[in-house]
């Protein structure tokens, strides 16, 4: 195994896209970012250098870190900001994942700018379990704000108003073709003939899901967040904030220009969405005349969350002797958690006259950070920072998808934990509610992988719903959309110790509360226990 080193330098520059510039936060000046390329098994050690406004953190997006939770990035969860003027260097360990994963930036919005690709190959020695691809390259969904992102978020949380989704989305950071001043740096593949490629495909929007496809070309699904899966051929993929994809795709069409194709999946009832597309072209290489237009190709509608929940319920682990899965059967914990959009009172008087703002929430509490990490104060002791109540189900049981019933639409603020043993098995259920409307949400969970054992509409059902539960071949994740009025449940051992936050990743809901923090406890020995704090991590205090 290799150690890798590499130098993340933050700063403002300036990048213009849909014909206007702004200033941004980016790492090495790049949008999207550097890619982090390991072999399983390796270590990169990142020096990250602020010299932007604000104080960042950085997140590696489904690595465990095993017992390494103080790398693991989330502001104040985990570590306090790096502040501007400072540097932090981070210790990540790729020992479990295999694939596509990615870092962002976890503080406020700024993952918007800050954000890149990581690449895991196989150990030495080893390959992929498909065959070698001719090629391989990084795709990269985000999102484009043609304001500051910094201010939007104060728009999110003191007018009252619901912030923009985006002016535009993009691949490798170009909207493409159908949008203004956009067409002369759209994003280019250029391909031969008869090959087969691997795309490793990263969605980091901000807040919709996105549906990909290549016009006239068949996708074939071989991973997703770092670990295998059967493979899956399909004409589109659907992705929600957070999740990684490796799709095979094999130039077997005429020569010619073909769009690569990313539109939104956005089912909140709350403001209608701009449903623009973002594309890129795959070029063929040789001797053919270009037509004017490349081949376009429709994907599912803005409002097809079934077209997402068909999608995600075809996939699958590889589950072979080369790649066993162990599901969890013995359960020790078992939590339901909702999932909801609600109400709180605006906490300024600029939106008095729209008395309430919007708010998301699990069980209807909405986390709130502190001024220290979560898991500093775990680990030291310290009184007063959280307390251990998230509750295993929400107070009142009503039916979730039918209204709000008796549910108040008022989350409660706090910042509530979930304790843990070490080895505990664990079951968890998010169920979709309505209390406000019904919208799906992508939960993520720190420092695990989980298996994705059901997925369904409406209510969950403890009686009847556990008996298809998928415990042979469930795909290992680190994110999955729960859909809109509807469920999902999924299960791991709590093997690594640390406070772990898990959240919805869309970046709008996660501000407005909706997360909490697993802390999973010290095992009986050195080896099953946090490794110790490192002593250089970045002060607390704003001083
Ligand atoms: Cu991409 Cu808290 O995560
Ligand atoms: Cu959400």
């Amino acid at each position: 195994p290799k150690v890798h080193y590499y130098d993340f330098v933050l700063r403002d520059s300036n990048f213009t896209r849909l014909c206007s510039t702004k200033s941004m936060l980016t790492v090495n000046e790049s949008f999207p970012g550097p890619t982090i390329r390991v072999r399983k098994g390796d270590t990169a050690i990142v020096n990250v250098h602020n010299y932007g406004r604000y104080g960042v953190t950085i997140h590696w997006h489904g690595v465990k870190q095993p017992r390494n939770p103080w790398y693991d990035g989330p502001e104040n969860i985990t570590q306090c900001a790096i502040r501007p003027g400072h540097n932090f260097t981070y210790v990540v360990f790729f020992t479990v994942e295999e694939g596509t994963l990615w870092w962002h930036a976890h503080s406020d919005w700024t993952r918007a700018t800050v954000h890149g690709p990581i690449v895991i190959l196989p150990a030495l020695g080893t390959t992929y379990p498909f065959p070698q691809p001719y090629e391989e390259h990084t795709i990269v969904l985000g999102s484009w704000f043609k304001g500051d992102v910094m201010s939007i978020i104060s728009e999110a949380m003191y007018t009252g108003g619901r912030p923009n989704s985006s002016d535009a989305h993009t691949i490798n950071g170009q909207p493409g073709d159908l949008y203004p001043c956009s067409n002369q740096t759209t994003y280019r593949l250029k391909v031969k003939p008869g090959k087969t490629y691997l795309l490793r495909i990263v969605n980091a929007v901000m807040d919709v899901e996105i549906f990909f496809g290549i016009a006239n070309h068949n996708l074939t699904v071989v991973g997703q967040d770092g670990s295998y899966l059967k493979p899956v051929t399909t004409d589109y993929i659907s992705t929600t904030s957070g999740q990684t994809f490796d799709v095979l795709v094999t130039t077997n069409q005429d020569p010619s220009l073909y769009y690569m194709i990313a539109s939104p999946l956005f089912d909140g009832q709350y403001t209608p969405f701009d449903n623009s597309t973002s594309t890129a072209i795959l070029e063929y290489e040789g001797d053919y005349t270009p037509p004017s237009t490349p081949v376009f190709q429709f994907l599912p509608g803005c409002n097809d969350t079934d077209a997402a929940v068909s999608f995600s319920k075809r996939l699958r682990s590889l589950a072979s002797k080369e790649y066993p899965i162990d599901v969890p059967k013995n359960i020790t914990t078992t939590m339901l958690i909702t999932t909801d959009m609600n109400h709180i009172p605006c906490p300024n008087k600029s939106c008095a006259a729209h008395g309430d703002r919007l708010a998301s929430s699990l069980n209807n509490f909405s986390f709130v950070t502190r001024p220290i990490d979560i898991l500093q104060a775990y680990t030291r002791n310290l009184s007063d920072i959280y307390t251990t109540d998230f509750p295993d189900a929400p107070y009142v049981i009503y039916d979730f998808t039918g209204g709000k019933g008796n549910a108040s639409e008022y989350t409660t603020p706090g910042t509530r934990v979930k304790m843990l043993n070490y080895g505990e098995q664990v079951e968890m259920v998010f169920q979709g509610t309505t209390i406000v409307g019904p919208e799906s949400h992508p939960m993520h969970l720190h420092g695990y992988s989980f298996y994705v054992v059901g997925l369904g509409y409406w209510n969950f059902d403890y009686g009847s719903d556990p008996v298809s539960f998928n415990l042979i071949d469930p795909p290992k994740v680190n994110t999955i959309m729960v859909p809109a009025k509807g469920w999902v449940a999924i299960r791991f051992v709590a093997d690594n110790p640390g406070a772990w936050l898990m959240h919805c990743h869309l970046a709008r809901h996660l501000i407005w509360g909706m997360s909490t923090v697993l802390i999973v406890k010290n095992g009986p020995s050195n080896d099953t226990s946090i490794r110790p704090r490192p002593s250089y991590m970045p002060s607390c205090s704003s001083s």
